[in-house]
């Protein structure tokens, strides 16, 4: 069996579940592999007492790692994005294959990385970058090759699909299942990332790249978090029948590429809306194929290790069976990890995009108020698909009026709201959260 040589830049919760499932299931993995996967040197700043590397020597200079002449194929698991950055050049500098889980790099400094990659003839994947243990970059790239992709949309990031689940099912608040979610150790270090979306983003622009053949433009990504998202935004939505999930949404049309992280209703028997926890989900339309549906663990120690190595097994294949040939280098898009056939396309603002939207508004309790919300509606040609007035409780004087929109451009929505918020019975700004059906 040829031999492929594997430096690991990172011994972290990622980090030691390669190596330990690397341990665990080496047989399988290089019997699946088609030749011998060795893990020969450790980049680590201190040892794991749940990963003993045994013989394998560990640097604490994780540079000694790409230096490291018998290293065939680097894997980057120290995330962030400075160190991170000079190590994988470094690593492509100096030939070497890379393998990396880090979305905020790939998001951010991409371009530089692939055309790096592209120069020296090496293979830069990233699986693992988004949704964890989930295959999405594998099914976009490989198994929906033939389609034109229409959209991609999921819940990619566990955090807040967590901290939205607990609140429906125990009614407790955003900030006390923030906490939690940071006990768990879902959340990243700086919380920030996850609720306001921002984590959500890196991946979207990775999958909208593979999906549509566009460069990473994380600048251009419209990002709106959950910090908002307050229980009677989510019983308002069950009343209508729709659950709020925290979607990363892109579609391609004729206009342009929507590319948006928001919260989102979608309807309750949709399978999208059964994801719960801190699962990811991510959801593909293919013209040819039509709605497909990819869940599973979006992080954590193993499912992130699982589609690492997937990637180490992908290079490996690559380069030992064609290793005499080339030299061990095979053209890039040959091997087809990096976006190829890249053009630019126009991304859409976010008040140009269209979508359907729930909307509550809180009213004083008098008569023919109802009718002049409606009205302000149909005078703007938007339609009404569902509407609910809760009933006062005793000694109230105010009520919400909640309803859905059909598809309108955004701007018109805008436009109808400010409409109603002059209005003299309306008590408080109106809620608008954006909503979508997701081929159900
Ligand atoms: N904090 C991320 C999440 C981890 O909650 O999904 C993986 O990116």
């Amino acid at each position: 069996m040829k031999k492929v040589t594997v430096g690991l830049c990172g011994l972290g919760t990622v980090g030691s579940g390669v190596f330990n499932v690397m341990a665990r299931n080496a047989a399988l993995v290089n019997a699946r592999a088609g030749c011998e996967i060795n893990i020969v040197h450790v980049g680590a700043r201190r040892d794991r007492a749940d990963c003993p590397t045994g013989s394998v020597p560990v640097s604490r200079d994780i540079f000694a790692v790409v230096e490291d002449p018998q290293v065939d194929i680097v894997v980057e698991l120290i995330g962030g994005t400075d160190t991170a950055r000079d190590l994988v050049l470094k690593a492509i500098a100096n030939g070497k294959h890379v393998v990396t889980a880090n979305k905020a790099l790939i998001a951010h400094h991409g371009a530089e990385i692939f055309a790096a990659a592209a120069d020296k003839q090496v293979a830069v994947a990233y699986e693992a970058a988004v949704a964890g243990g989930i295959p999405i970059i594998k099914a976009l790239r490989d198994g929906l090759v033939a389609n034109r992709i229409e959209w991609v949309a999921g819940i990619i990031n566990g955090t807040t699909n967590f901290i939205l689940t607990e609140m429906r099912d125990k009614g407790s608040a955003f900030a006390d299942v923030l906490k939690e979610a940071q006990r768990l150790g879902y959340a990243e270090a700086d919380p920030t990332f996850d609720v306001e979306g921002i984590d959500a983003a890196h991946k979207l622009v990775i999958l909208a790249s593979i999906a549509f053949g566009m460069p990473l433009e994380i600048k251009k990504i419209y990002t709106e978090g959950i910090t908002k998202i307050t229980l009677e935004y989510i019983r308002y939505a069950e009343e209508l029948g729709y659950r709020i999930k925290h979607l990363g949404i892109a579609r391609e049309s004729a206009d342009g590429v929507e590319l948006r992280v928001n919260p989102t209703l979608v309807p309750d028997d949709s399978l999208i809306a059964k994801v719960d926890g801190a699962k990811n989900a991510v959801m593909v339309m293919g013209d040819a194929v039509g709605p497909t549906v990819y869940s599973g663990a979006g992080a954590g120690s193993e499912p992130t290790a699982s589609a690492v190595i997937a990637d180490i097994v992908d290079v490996a294949r690559a380069i030992s069976h064609d290793k005499s040939k080339y030299d061990h280098h095979l053209p890039v898009p040959y091997m087809g990890f990096v976006p190829s056939a890249i053009r630019s396309r126009e991304i859409l603002p976010i008040d140009s995009i269209h979508s359907a939207y729930y909307l509550r508004v809180v009213v004083a309790d008098k008569p023919g108020v109802m009718s002049e919300v409606t009205q302000a509606l149909s005078k703007a040609g938007v339609s009404i698909e569902a509407i609910i007035q809760k009933e006062p409780q005793r000694g109230e004087t105010q009520v919400s009026i909640v309803l859905v929109t059909n598809v309108v451009r955004e701007s018109v929505i805008n436009s109808v709201i400010a409409d109603i918020e002059q209005k003299d019975f309306v008590a408080a700004p109106v809620v608008r959260l954006r909503v979508e059906t997701l081929g159900t």
